[in-house]
């Protein structure tokens, strides 16, 4: 019989990809998504893509007694791979409430059916914000946290905390959470991807949002940092290959393959990118010359940070697969898709 997954967020960006790949891997996938940002047209793609329409529920996980109803319909879920969440960091400064309320209410409400229904297994989204500015670069999954520099930032902190205390609690209970660096990029066939509401925030939708013409030209938040080429460095994944990453996560704690009740991995490359290597990679990638200027630092903004992922390599016997260039490619071809109303 087929394992059932619980996705919750499971229409948005990085869910859509998971779903994907545990459709892929022979899992029965089930979503819960209000779909705050997203849309459940997104089900539908998945099933062009696998063959597989998964069931889509949707309400707020905050709402305690909904979740609980859709759970004793559903006793036989194997695991839960939490990814509902706000996620906009500048967002997140001018509602500090909304966010802990969404991404700590509904974290906490999962965790009380997992105890209650005795569902053992969780994989969290967490990031890698949680480590601010780190002293050593790569980082690595020891390294000390620093105070949250924005309330999303904290809400990732606090949820890490609020899982890992469960764990030591309630010892049936395993879960890992997973730091992911920057994810970019879309699935192959360019029929999901990243749909971000408005002005996106993130540099790789503005990026082609600027190459296709909706954007006059991207800001490029500071070139006087104590890097390379004075802007800032990050670690771009392809979202596929952070995708197969939850699989494979899934299955550890499936199998009870865990070292501890509560594990933690970086998901990243392991490569520093600066924001202009990466306008060469997407003029490269598109053939189009973008238009940008530089202009004063980001609020917040973090100098530097790209992650020793050894450890998930070697633990999880993940690496990402990706280079820049073909996951770059594929945010171009997922732009021209959307753009030309062929969804
Ligand atoms: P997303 O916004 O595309 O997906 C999140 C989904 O959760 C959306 O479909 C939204 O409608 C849903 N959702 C939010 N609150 C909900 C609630 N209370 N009840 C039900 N559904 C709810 O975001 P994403 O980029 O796919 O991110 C997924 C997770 O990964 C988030 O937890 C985010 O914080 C984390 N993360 C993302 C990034 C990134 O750069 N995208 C980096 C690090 C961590
Ligand atoms: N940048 C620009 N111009 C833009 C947008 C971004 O120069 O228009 C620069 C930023 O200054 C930064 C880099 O591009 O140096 C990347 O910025 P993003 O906003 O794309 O990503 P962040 O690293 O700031 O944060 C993202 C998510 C967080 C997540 C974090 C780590 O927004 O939610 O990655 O996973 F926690």
């Amino acid at each position: 019989m087929k394992r059932k997954i619980l996705v919750t967020g499971g229409t948005g960006y990085i869910g859509s990809h998971t779903t994907v790949e545990l459709i892929e891997e022979g899992f029965e996938v089930i979503i819960i998504d209000n779909l705050c940002n997203s849309k459940a047209d997104v089900v539908n793609r998945i099933h062009k893509i696998t063959g597989v329409k998964p069931l889509l529920e949707v309400f707020d996980l905050c709402d305690q007694k909904k979740l609980d109803s859709f759970i004793q319909k559903h006793k036989d879920i194997s695991a839960f791979i939490h990814f509902a969440a706000f996620k906009a960091v500048g967002e997140s400064v001018n509602k500090p409430l909304d966010y802990y309320r969404n991404n700590l209410v509904s974290l906490i409400n999962l965790l009380e059916v997992m105890k209650c229904y005795g569902i053992p297994d969780l994989v969290f989204s967490s990031s890698c914000t949680v480590y601010g500015q780190p002293e050593k670069l790569p980082v690595t999954e020891d390294a000390p946290l620093q105070p949250a520099t924005s309330p999303y930032g904290n809400t990732k902190q606090i949820g890490e905390a609020i899982i890992r205390d469960t764990t030591i609690s309630d010892k049936n209970i395993k879960a890992i959470s997973l730091r992911y660096f920057n994810p970019i990029g879309a699935h192959a066939s360019a029929l999901i991807g990243e749909l971000p509401e408005g002005v996106p925030e993130n540099l790789v939708p503005y990026l082609t949002q600027t190459g296709i013409g909706i954007r006059e030209e991207l800001k490029v938040f500071g070139d006087d940092y104590d890097t390379s080429d004075g802007s800032c460095i990050r670690d771009y994944l392809h979202v596929v290959d952070l995708a197969k990453a939850h699989v494979i996560a899934i299955k550890r704690l499936i199998e009870g393959n865990n070292k501890t009740n509560y594990e933690v991995f970086n998901l990243g490359t392991g490569n520093g990118v600066s924001v202009l290597e990466a306008i060469r990679s997407f003029e490269r990638v598109s053939g189009i010359k973008l238009k940008y200027k530089i202009v004063g630092r980001r609020a917040g903004d973090i100098e530097k940070i790209w992650a020793d992922p050894s450890y998930a390599n070697k633990e999880l016997g993940w690496r990402t697969l990706s280079s820049l260039d073909e996951a770059m490619k594929t945010a171009w071809d997922w732009e021209k898709t959307i753009r030309s109303n062929k969804l």
